[in-house]
């Protein structure tokens, strides 16, 4: 009973680090990014592909771009960038808030994943956005209907559309005693606006091999590095510093 007590004592006691990731982090395992040369927004338009408009204008064109990313997943699998901040939870309680729609973090084993943009893995109806499923293979088809009898969507946040799940991601934001952000051109919006809603003098990390834009928060510590390294080295040193 005791050891019990000590152990949930431990839990809150530990510090809470909040993880905000994007395409960077799947980079070298193999998964485009959107705005790095080469990447995804550079050979589609984004109101081709990722609008309800482009729902609305080409269905087939929609599905067949998330089928092929979806396909991709299956040839992909979590780098050592996934892995540190699956190493990261042996000290400290680590909420990852993810704007990928692959499902690598979980595939290294992080415990806690928040998707932003949504989850390639997962479809919902059309008629009813409560009907969310998670598909078996990769393809979505036309005439894949839910049980309400209307077509399937992939369940992604496109552009135009509201980011449910980020309250939620504030939130954790707002409990968070240090911020690691890794992967991310800070481009898009709400997810880039979180960073507002971790408490002032709280550590902020950014591991990017890029110069990234961060005027949009003070006394960030930079880390130059693809997510491999660069995670490997931040985390092995918060460990570290943790224990002494
Ligand atoms: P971006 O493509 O905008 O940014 C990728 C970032 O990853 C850049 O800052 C790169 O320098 C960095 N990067 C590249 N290789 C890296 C590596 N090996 N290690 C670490 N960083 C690396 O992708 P996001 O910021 O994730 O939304 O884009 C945000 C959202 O815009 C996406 O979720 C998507 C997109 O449009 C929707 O589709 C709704």
């Amino acid at each position: 009973m005791c050891e019990l007590y000590i152990l949930f004592w431990y839990f809150v006691m530990m510090q809470r680090i909040v993880v905000l990731s994007g395409a960077g982090i799947s980079a070298e395992s193999g998964v485009s990014t959107f705005r790095d040369n080469d990447g995804l927004w550079e050979n589609h338009k984004v109101e081709d592909v990722a609008t309800p408009r482009a729902w609305e204008v080409n269905k087939e064109l929609v599905l067949d771009f998330y089928n092929q990313r979806r396909k991709q997943l299956l040839d992909v699998k979590p780098n050592k960038g996934h892995q540190a901040l699956v190493k990261l939870e042996e000290q400290f309680n680590v909420e990852i808030i993810t704007q990928n729609v692959d499902d690598l973090h979980e595939r290294a084993g992080s415990s806690n994943v928040l998707h932003l943009h949504g989850e390639l893995k997962k479809v919902r109806s059309t008629i009813d956005p409560s009907l969310v499923y998670k598909m078996e293979g990769w393809e979505l088809k036309m005439g894949d209907n839910c049980p309400r009898g209307e077509q399937l969507r992939p369940h992604i946040v496109w552009f135009g559309e509201e980011v449910p799940n980020i309250l939620l991601a504030a939130e954790l934001l707002r409990s968070a005693d240090c911020l690691i952000i890794v992967g991310t051109s800070l481009n898009v919006y709400p997810a880039a606006g979180l960073i507002h809603e971790l408490k002032p003098n709280s550590p902020i990390y950014l591991v990017d091999p890029n110069e990234v834009n961060t005027g949009i928060a003070e006394g960030i510590r930079i880390i130059q590095a693809k997510a491999s390294e660069g995670l490997t080295r931040l985390v092995n040193q918060l460990l570290e510093k943790n224990k002494k």
